[in-house]
């Protein structure tokens, strides 16, 4: 079998990605994520996956950048609308609360694709007007005629994030855009395959994706980072998390048996940026690795994409609180792509559970 963490279950045939997990290989809609990221956008990597799900022939107007652009307008307009969702403490609260305040619209093909497109363009405005808010800052409008990733990043920063930083995070948002039947489009899938609306499934996955052993590990890592401060300090740090019991965050994978490939293109990415952190992440990793195969001779542990995913978010200049809900930023398209596969193929997803308790 390819892939150890499938455990047999197949629940559904897609052609959004596959994870080969013993090779280390991410196939995104018939490219390798090395050759997606740094080469297409957010907004081109979004198409291919929607496009893969099924968008293709209920598109009556191709969705161009401009689409893109406009859904983040019109987020800015439901803003004042959201109610406290902005108070919440975790970026990931306020992102489920701002996104469960979309429209649905109708459980077909254009009104699926019309909510999704409406979530694309939420998620940033949303998570950006939540960073300012914890910062005591007004939120920034949306720009419709910049690119996504620079949308972001500005209406995080209050200003224009420098061009490196902005092709650093597109190729973030490329790199994470899907894979495969993780938690938390499982989660999306079960929704949408009971013929339930698309925002009730992104709204959950979300939920999903919240988890630190799923997309809740970035600001964990560089916690981490943070706390060794120096390589020669990282094996004994390591070792006492693992004494008391703590996993290391940015290490193992459900499906990959070898290095995660995202924890290489995002390596990638984020060297033009000069981050100081990369160098202490790299001996972080090499001694997390290290410690991990001589706990574990047998179940091969390395870095998982929220290794680096923390040293490119840092570099760009976004707060760790909104990591999580960054990844989220990007991952929305994916679940939405296959909201719309699921219900052009699936059926309902009804797993079975084994009974041991006492009978009657
Ligand atoms: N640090 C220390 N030990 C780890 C570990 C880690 N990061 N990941 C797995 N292990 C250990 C487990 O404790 C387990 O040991 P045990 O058999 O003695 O209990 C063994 O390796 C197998 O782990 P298992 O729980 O079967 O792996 P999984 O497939 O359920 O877990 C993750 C996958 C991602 C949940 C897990 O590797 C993890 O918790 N990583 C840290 C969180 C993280 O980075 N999440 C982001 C994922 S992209």
């Amino acid at each position: 079998m390819t892939n150890p963490g499938l455990e047999g279950v197949v629940v559904a045939d897609t052609q959004i990605s596959e994870v080969d997990g013993e090779r280390g290989r991410l196939v995104i809609a018939g490219a390798d994520v090395e050759q997606l990221a740094g080469a297409a956008t957010f907004e081109a990597t979004a198409r291919r996956v929607l496009a893969a799900g099924g968008a293709d022939p209920v598109v009556a107007t191709p969705i161009d950048n401009a689409a893109f652009g406009a859904a983040r307008a019109a987020a800015w307009e439901l803003l004042p609308r959201l109610g406290d969702a902005l108070d919440h403490a975790d970026a990931m609260d306020a992102l489920r609360t701002g996104l469960a305040h979309l429209r649905p619209g109708p459980t077909d093909a254009g009104g699926d694709l019309a909510a999704a497109m409406s979530a694309i363009g939420a998620a940033p405005v949303v998570v950006a007007a939540w960073s300012r808010r914890r910062a005591g800052q007004a939120p920034v409008a949306p720009d419709p005629a910049l690119g996504h990733a620079a949308d972001y990043l500005r209406m995080t920063l209050g200003r224009p994030g420098d061009a490196a930083s902005v092709r650093a995070l597109d190729a973030y948002l490329v790199t994470v855009i899907d894979h495969a039947m993780c938690a938390s489009t499982f989660t999306a899938r079960v929704i949408a395959s009971t013929a339930s609306d698309l925002i009730s499934a992104l709204v959950g996955a979300v939920g999903a994706l919240k988890g630190p052993l799923h997309g809740g590990a970035p600001g964990p890592v560089l916690d981490m980072l943070d706390a060794i401060g120096a390589p020669d300090r990282a094996e004994a740090w390591l070792l006492g998390e693992l004494a008391a019991g703590r996993r290391i965050m940015g290490m193992g994978h459900r499906v990959y048996r070898v290095r995660d490939p995202r924890a290489a293109v995002l390596e990638e990415a984020v060297r033009p940026l000069a981050s100081p952190r990369l160098e202490l992440a790299r001996a972080v990793e090499r001694a997390a690795a290290k410690i991990l195969h001589e706990r574990k001779p047998d179940r091969p542990l390395a870095a998982n994409v929220e290794f680096y995913t923390a040293v490119l978010l840092d570099a760009v200049g976004l707060p760790r609180e909104q990591f999580s809900a960054t990844f989220a930023v990007s991952r929305v398209a994916g679940w939405a792509a296959h909201v719309l596969e699921q219900r052009r193929t699936g059926r309902l997803i009804r797993p079975a559970s084994r009974y041991i308790g006492a009978m009657p």
